[in-house]
C-alpha cells in the first residue's frame, strides 16, 4: 500500500504530465509506421521461484511459469533510450525485486510455485513444464512454445516483442493452418484470420457491420488454432489495444499492440479450446450461478410507463398464457433521468406496483446510467460533489458532459470509496423491491464529445495511484458492475445478484451478464449475432443476450418469429425495442406470430434444467453456454468458420433461419449420428443436409447418446414444479449416454457451501436391452426431483420394463410405445436402475 505522501507525489507527477500533454491536440495513439524497437539481445538471466528474468539490450523481460500450461510474459522498456550500463543494471535489479501489479481484470493473483526445468545453451534457453516446452532464442530474443516438438506459437523472427514510441507490440508468426477466435463483442465472421480490431469501449448504435472495429465491450483475449491445437493469449493491458490477425499485406505474421502501458500477456495452452477457456477463466475468474428467474423470458421496451402500463403488460402475459419472468423499466421511471429516483407522477406507488408484479410471479429490473445529473437540489449529485466522487480534469475541475439528463458528472469507479457509495445506492433500490440492475451507457457514453466518451486525460484517483482515463476507460463499465454487484451482495448476502451490463472488459463474467447493445430490427443483425455470441462465449462471457426483435427500427412479424425462436437458445432471452419504434411484444402482430412465439417461449421453460446445467459448467470451468461448432468438433476442418449454426451445450445443434422468406436451409452436421428434434428423423454426421423450416420451425438436432433434462413448462420460474423431471434420452448403441444433473435452490449462494445435488443418469444399450441408472453422486441439497418422466427416443419396441431399487422389490413398470419412443414414469427419491428388455 502506498503512503498518503507517495500518493500525493504520484498525483502531482501525473497532473504535471497532463498539463503538458493536454497541449497536444490528440493524445498519442499507436502507430505501426513508427520505428519499431525490438526488445533486444540477451545479456543475462536470473531464475527466481517460478520466474525467469532476462536483461536484454533494450528491455527487461520476465517470464513466469504459472502452471504446466500457463506462462506469463512481461516486457519493460528501459525508461530512456540512452541508458548507461549502470542504469540498466539498476533498472534490472528494481524490476527483478518488484512484482508488477496485475490489471483489475485479473482474478487469480497468487499462483503456487510451479516447478519446471531450465537449461541454458549457447544460443538458446530451454524451459520444460512437463506439458509444454518454451524455447528462447537469445539473439535476437524471442520465444517459441512447443508441445510434443510441434510449434504451438512463436514470435515472428526478428520482430517479436518491442515498442513503438510509448506503444508496445508483439509480433507473432502466422501459420498457414491458423484460425482465430474470441476478442469479445465483435462483428464479422467467426474466424478472425485476416481481420483487425481495436479494443476500446464505444457506444456505436449506428454501425454494427463487418467494418466496425470497436463496440461496447472489449476483451483483449483470443484463441489461436494451429494445426488443430488451441492456445490462448490474454493481453493484460487496459489501454486502447490493437489486434491485427494477418490483415492487409501479411501472410507471415500477426500482432497485438497497445497505445501505452507494458507488454504483459498470458500464454495458455489447450490443446482443446475447452482447456484454453478453463485456463483463461482461471486467470480472469468465472461467473456465479445466476438466479433461475433470470433464465426465463424477459420483456423490455424503452419505456413501459406509467405504472398501470407496466401492470397491464404483466397481466397480458398471464392472460395470454405466454410465460415471462422479468419486466424492465427503462430511463423514464426516473425523475428527470436522475438515477436512483422515481418519477412520482408516473410511478406514484412504485412499491405497491412491485408487490403486485411479485404476486403475479414477475421480477423487476431497473436501468441505471453512470451519468449523474448536475442539479444542486439532487441528493446523489450533492453527495458526490461534497465527497469528491466525480471525475475531474487535470486542473481539478469536475468534468461534465451531456447524456440523458443533459449536463451530467461521472463517478470515479477506480476509487473504493466511490464504489462503496454507488453499491449502497443500488442496494437501496433492491431494498425497495427491485430485483436486478441494468447498467447502461457505461462505456461511458457521451452525446457532446467527438469521441462519444470521456476525454482521455481526465484524472482517476484509483485506490493506489492516479491515472488517466485512457488507462481506465475500458474498465469503467466493468468496475461500475463490480461496485453494483458488491453493494447488493453485501446488503443481501443470501440473494443471487442479477446485473446486466452494456460495457465490459476481460473478467466481466465475475459480476454481470452482457447484452450486445443497440442492434436493429434487420436480418443482417440477427445474422451477425451468431458469430458475435459464439466469440463472446469463447472470451469467457457465457451470460449473453441480444435484443430479440432488434432495438432500433421496426420489427416485422416474420423477424420477430425467427428471432424469438433463436432466443429460446440464447443464454439471456430478452425482447427489447427503442422508443418510437413499433411494439414487438409476442402479441404485437397477429395470432400466428403470437402462437409461434408462445410455443417457443414455453419450450424455453421446458429446457431450463438443461440450460441451468450449462451455466453450472460455466461456473465450474468457464465453459460457454452457446458455442461455435469448432469448440465441440476441433478436428473437423469443415467447421472452422461456420457462422449460421451453433451448439447449445455439447450435443444440441441449432440451425436458425436468418433470412427473410426462407423456409428451408442447408445444415452441416459434424461427426456422429443426429436426430431432428421435431421429426425424430435420423441423419449421419459429417454431411450437409437440406432441412425444411416453415415459419413455425427452427431446426434443432440432437446427437445420439444425449440426455436432455426438462421441466414441465410454466408461466414463470416461480410456478415450475421442480419435483418433476422429464428426461429425453437418445440412446447410442456404441457408447453409454451419460449426464450429470445439477440442482440447487436457484436463488441463494448456499450452493457455494455445498447445498446442491448431482445425479448421474446413464443409459446403456446392447443387443438385448437398455439399462437406465439414476444415482445421486453428490447430495447436499435436501430437495430434489421425486418423479421422473422418461422418454427413450428412437428406440425399439420393448417387451418388459423392470424397476430395481435398493429398498424395494423388483417390479414391472407400465409403459407406452409410440413414434419409436418408449415412455414411462418413475416415482422415487432413491437411486434406481431400470432394465428394458428389447
Ligand atoms: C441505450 C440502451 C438501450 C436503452 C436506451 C434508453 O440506447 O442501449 O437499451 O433502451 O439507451 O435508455
Amino acid at each position: 500500500m502506498k503512503t498518503e505522501k507517495e500518493k500525493e507525489l504520484n498525483r502531482k507527477m501525473v497532473l504535471d504530465y497532463a498539463g503538458e500533454k493536454s497541449k497536444e491536440k490528440e493524445r498519442e495513439e499507436f502507430d505501426i509506421n513508427r520505428e519499431f524497437v525490438h526488445c533486444g539481445d540477451f545479456e543475462l538471466m536470473l531464475v527466481k521461484n517460478n520466474s525467469l528474468m532476462f536483461k536484454l539490450t533494450n528491455s527487461i523481460v520476465k517470464l513466469y511459469v504459472l502452471s504446466n500450461k500457463i506462462a506469463k510474459i512481461e516486457m519493460f522498456k528501459y525508461p530512456k533510450k540512452d541508458y548507461s550500463d549502470g542504469e540498466k543494471d539498476k533498472f534490472f535489479k528494481k524490476i527483478c525485486e518488484k512484482e508488477f501489479k496485475a490489471s483489475l481484470a485479473i482474478y487469480k493473483k497468487q499462483w503456487n510455485n510451479f516447478k519446471f526445468g531450465v537449461e541454458e545453451a549457447k544460443d538458446k534457453i530451454f524451459i520444460d513444464t512437463g506439458m509444454i516446452n518454451i524455447e528462447i532464442n537469445k539473439r535476437p530474443f524471442n520465444i517459441r512454445y512447443l508441445h510434443d516438438k510441434m510449434i504451438i506459437n512463436e514470435d515472428f523472427e526478428s520482430k517479436g516483442m518491442g515498442s513503438f514510441g510509448q506503444g508496445v507490440c508483439a509480433y507473432k508468426k502466422l501459420d498457414n493452418s491458423e484460425h482465430f477466435y474470441g476478442f469479445g463483442e465483435k462483428t464479422g465472421g467467426l474466424d478472425k484470420r485476416q481481420w483487425e480490431t481495436i479494443q476500446w469501449n464505444t457506444d456505436n448504435p449506428e454501425e454494427h457491420n463487418d467494418e466496425t472495429k470497436s463496440l461496447y465491450c472489449s476483451i483483449p483475449f483470443f484463441i489461436g488454432l494451429r494445426n488443430k491445437k488451441a492456445y490462448g493469449i490474454y493481453f493484460d493491458n487496459t489501454h486502447k489495444t490493437y489486434f491485427n490477425m494477418g490483415k492487409d499485406d501479411s501472410d507471415y505474421y500477426y500482432y497485438f499492440a497497445a497505445d501505452k502501458g507494458e507488454l504483459v500477456y498470458y500464454f495458455i495452452y489447450g490443446p482443446s479450446m475447452k482447456e484454453v477457456i478453463e485456463g483463461y477463466t482461471e486467470i480472469t475468474g468465472r461467473m456465479k450461478m445466476p438466479p433461475m428467474w433470470s433464465l426465463g423470458y424477459q420483456q423490455c421496451r424503452w419505456s413501459y410507463c406509467p405504472e398501470n402500463q407496466v401492470l397491464e403488460l404483466a397481466k397480458t402475459f398471464r392472460e395470454k398464457d405466454i410465460p415471462c419472468d422479468t419486466i424492465y423499466l427503462d430511463i423514464d421511471y426516473m425523475d428527470g433521468f436522475r438515477v436512483f429516483t422515481w418519477d412520482k407522477e408516473r410511478f406514484p406507488n412504485h412499491k405497491d406496483m412491485i408487490n403486485q408484479l411479485h404476486d403475479m410471479g414477475f421480477k423487476l429490473v431497473t436501468i441505471i446510467d453512470p451519468g449523474v445529473k448536475v442539479d444542486e437540489k439532487y441528493k446523489v449529485y450533492n453527495e458526490g460533489t461534497e465527497n469528491n466522487y466525480f471525475l475531474k480534469d487535470h486542473n481539478g475541475n469536475i468534468f461534465s458532459g451531456k447524456v440523458w439528463p443533459m449536463d451530467s458528472v461521472f463517478p470515479d469507479f477506480s476509487n473504493n470509496k466511490v464504489r462503496t457509495w454507488w453499491g449502497n445506492l443500488n442496494a437501496e433500490l433492491i431494498k425497495q423491491g427491485v430485483d436486478g440492475i441494468w447498467n447502461d451507457m457505461n462505456e461511458p457514453s457521451l452525446f457532446d464529445t467527438k469521441s462519444g466518451t470521456l476525454p482521455k486525460d481526465l484524472v482517476h484517483n484509483s485506490d493506489d495511484r492516479t491515472m488517466f482515463h485512457e488507462e481506465f476507460h475500458n474498465l469503467y463499465g466493468m468496475i461500475e458492475d463490480k461496485a453494483t454487484f458488491n453493494g447488493i451482495k453485501n446488503a443481501f448476502p443470501d440473494k443471487r445478484v442479477f446485473l446486466l451490463s452494456r460495457s465490459g472488459f476481460a473478467g466481466l463474467q465475475r459480476y454481470s451478464a452482457l447484452w450486445t447493445g443497440d442492434n436493429q430490427s434487420l436480418w443482417e443483425h440477427i445474422k451477425l449475432s451468431i458469430p458475435m455470441n459464439c466469440n463472446l462465449g469463447l472470451s469467457g462471457i457465457s451470460f449473453i443476450g441480444n435484443d430479440i426483435g432488434g432495438f432500433g427500427g421496426n420489427c416485422t412479424s416474420e423477424l420477430l418469429i425467427r428471432w424469438t425462436q433463436l432466443g429460446t437458445f440464447i443464454p439471456m432471452f430478452r425482447n427489447h425495442s427503442a422508443i418510437g419504434t413499433i411494439n414487438q411484444e409476442p402479441w404485437a402482430f397477429d395470432k400466428q406470430t403470437e402462437d409461434i412465439c408462445r410455443k417457443y417461449i414455453k419450450f424455453r421453460y421446458e429446457l431450463l434444467p438443461y440450460l441451468y446445467n450449462l451455466f453450472y459448467d460455466s461456473v465450474k470451468h468457464g465453459e460457454p453456454v452457446l458455442r461455435p461448432l469448432i469448440y465441440e468438433f476441433q478436428e473437423d476442418n469443415e467447421v472452422v468458420n461456420i457462422n449460421d449454426e451453433f451448439m447449445f451445450g455439447e450435443n444440441v445443434l441449432i440451425a436458425p433461419i436468418l433470412e427473410k422468406g426462407c423456409t428451408e436451409r442447408k445444415v452441416y452436421l459434424p461427426q456422429g449420428n443426429w436426430i431432428n428434434y421435431y421429426t425424430m428423423e435420423q441423419h449421419k454426421g459429417k454431411a450437409t443436409i437440406n432441412v425444411s423450416a416453415p415459419l413455425e420451425i427452427i431446426p434443432v438436432f440432437v446427437k445420439e447418446g444425449s440426455i436432455i433434462p426438462k421441466y414441465k413448462t410454466a408461466s414463470s420460474t416461480s410456478t415450475i414444479d421442480k419435483n418433476i423431471l422429464l428426461l429425453d434420452i437418445i440412446p447410442n448403441m456404441n457408447s453409454k449416454a451419460e449426464y450429470n444433473y445439477y440442482e440447487d435452490d436457484g436463488k441463494s449462494f448456499n450452493y457455494e457451501k455445498g447445498e446442491y445435488n448431482i445425479t448421474k443418469i446413464s443409459l446403456e444399450e446392447n443387443r438385448n436391452k437398455y439399462k437406465l441408472e439414476v444415482k445421486k453422486i453428490y447430495k447436499g441439497y435436501e430437495k430434489s426431483f421425486d418423479k421422473l418422466y422418461v422418454n427413450i427416443i428412437n428406440s425399439v419396441q420393448p417387451q418388459k420394463i423392470k424397476f430395481m431399487c435398493k429398498d424395494s422389490e423388483i417390479s414391472d413398470i407400465a409403459f407406452t410405445y409410440t413414434n419409436n419412443t418408449i415412455s414411462f414414469n418413475i416415482e422415487t427419491k432413491n437411486d434406481f436402475c431400470i432394465e428394458i428388455q428389447k
